[in-house]
């Protein structure tokens, strides 16, 4: 299908996308750094009788988006604006829409109905509630619902076009991309999945148990394409239907994460040699400089190490900032560690073991060792992180 002038994009017929592609944005929720930017996928569907925007776009691109609908149909006489998911990026704009589309309605879940009228003030006589045995006929394209709550958001719908078979799961899916390309095998199959694993860590990654209800709602529809609200399409939608039934299945690799931070090389010293010993062994390792290296990397090395290791000095009585923050992220994300082991040095006075100790409290992670040495590691201490590299080798035992 050809590219539809001035930005659009014609998915199949009459099935548009409206988006934009915002190269610009660097950070998502003040949190996510976005190497590539990202695109806020709108698309309209345009039926024999009535037409439907499915998701806006980010506050500030509004216009871009009236102008790109305006390709293909009156923006003042849409008949539904679909909100799968309340968060700005994609339903901010749908007041700016509702304004111009003065018959049109927000179509969305009961949760939704209540962030719409909470967070945009959409008055209660604007809004259509739809659930799972709701229909929508546009005229030769029809809209179903499918519940999908807690990805990421407690109100999240996707929709199908059965007719088509295309379904748009909102961020499900989804990754930060703001490219040329459309299509996940256009950009590259193998890169796509990377940042669509650097997505599911950061967004999907809690929400493992609902994201597996999802898949196999999911696998029961068979789309032919698959169209999220950030990043590519799939039109091929295995490579990511597989990806993410990996990902949230938990299915993890013989691989072991070490994240750390040194100041006068004593720490690193205690990595270098786990790591080494480790690699001998014939087990991944990666291993991350906190300092160097962006946390969306550590993020998505979390979906699949069982074991995370945390190496960090003791500064000023406490954890070093900057590792007490990938402890964090690590509970924050709820990642499916297994196993875990801290490697810290200290001079005068230790801190960063109890600390790091607290952080990952609550966490249903069995700890290997805590090597916590005074000064730089002695030839006992780096015997038993030596030990620690065979204890590890064991329960890596399972993972291939
Ligand atoms: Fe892309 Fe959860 O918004």
């Amino acid at each position: 299908m050809a590219n539809t002038p001035m930005g659009t994009k014609t998915i199949v017929e009459n099935v548009f996308w409206v988006g934009v592609k915002d190269l610009n944005r660097r950070l998502f929720d003040g949190l996510i750094p976005l190497p590539h930017g990202t695109s806020y996928n709108a698309y309209l569907v345009v039926g024999s009788e009535k037409t439907a925007l499915i998701d806006t776009v980010n506050p500030g691109f509004e216009n871009e988006l009236v102008d790109k609908v305006s390709q293909h149909a009156d923006p003042a006489k849409l008949d539904y604006i679909v909100m799968n998911h309340a968060e700005p990026d994609h339903a901010n704009a749908c007041s700016h829409m509702l304004s111009l589309a003065k018959d049109a309605k927000l179509v969305t879940s009961a949760k939704g109905k209540e962030a719409a009228m909470m967070y945009f003030g959409v008055p209660d006589d604007r809004i259509m509630v739809v659930d799972e045995s709701s229909s929508i006929d546009l005229g030769g394209k029809t809209l179903k619902f499918v519940d999908a709550p807690w990805l990421h958001w407690p109100e999240t719908i996707f929709t199908y076009v059965p007719e088509d078979r295309i379904l748009f799961p909102c961020d499900f899916f989804g990754s930060h991309i703001a490219y040329g390309e459309f299509y996940a095998d256009e950009f590259g199959n193998g890169h796509t999945l990377e940042l669509a694993k650097l997505y599911f860590a950061e967004i999907m990654m809690p929400f493992r148990k609902p994201s597996m209800k999802a898949i196999e709602k999911v696998k029961a529809l068979d789309p032919k394409i698959i169209a999220p609200s950030h990043g590519v399409m799939y039109r091929e939608p295995k490579l990511i239907i597989d990806a993410y039934t990996d990902w949230a299945g938990e299915k993890m690799k013989k691989k072991v994460l070490i994240a750390y931070v040194s100041m006068w090389g004593r720490t690193e010293r205690m990595v270098k040699v786990l790591k080494e010993s480790l690699i001998h062994k014939g087990i991944e390792v990666q291993a991350f400089d906190l300092t160097a290296m962006g946390i969306g990397e550590v993020a998505k090395q979390l979906v699949d190490s069982p074991v995370v290791v945390i190496a960090a000095p003791t500064v000023l009585g406490g954890v070093h900032p900057v590792a007490a923050y990938a402890a964090l992220l690590t509970k924050t994300l709820r990642a499916p560690t297994k196993y875990a082991a801290i490697l810290s040095s200290h001079g005068w006075s230790g801190g960063a073991v109890k600390q790091l100790g607290e952080l990952l409290g609550g966490m249903k992670i069995e700890m290997l060792d805590v090597v916590d040495v005074k000064g730089p590691a002695n030839d006992e201490e780096i015997q038993r992180i030596l030990k620690l590299a065979d204890t590890i080798e064991g329960k890596l035992a399972e993972f291939t």
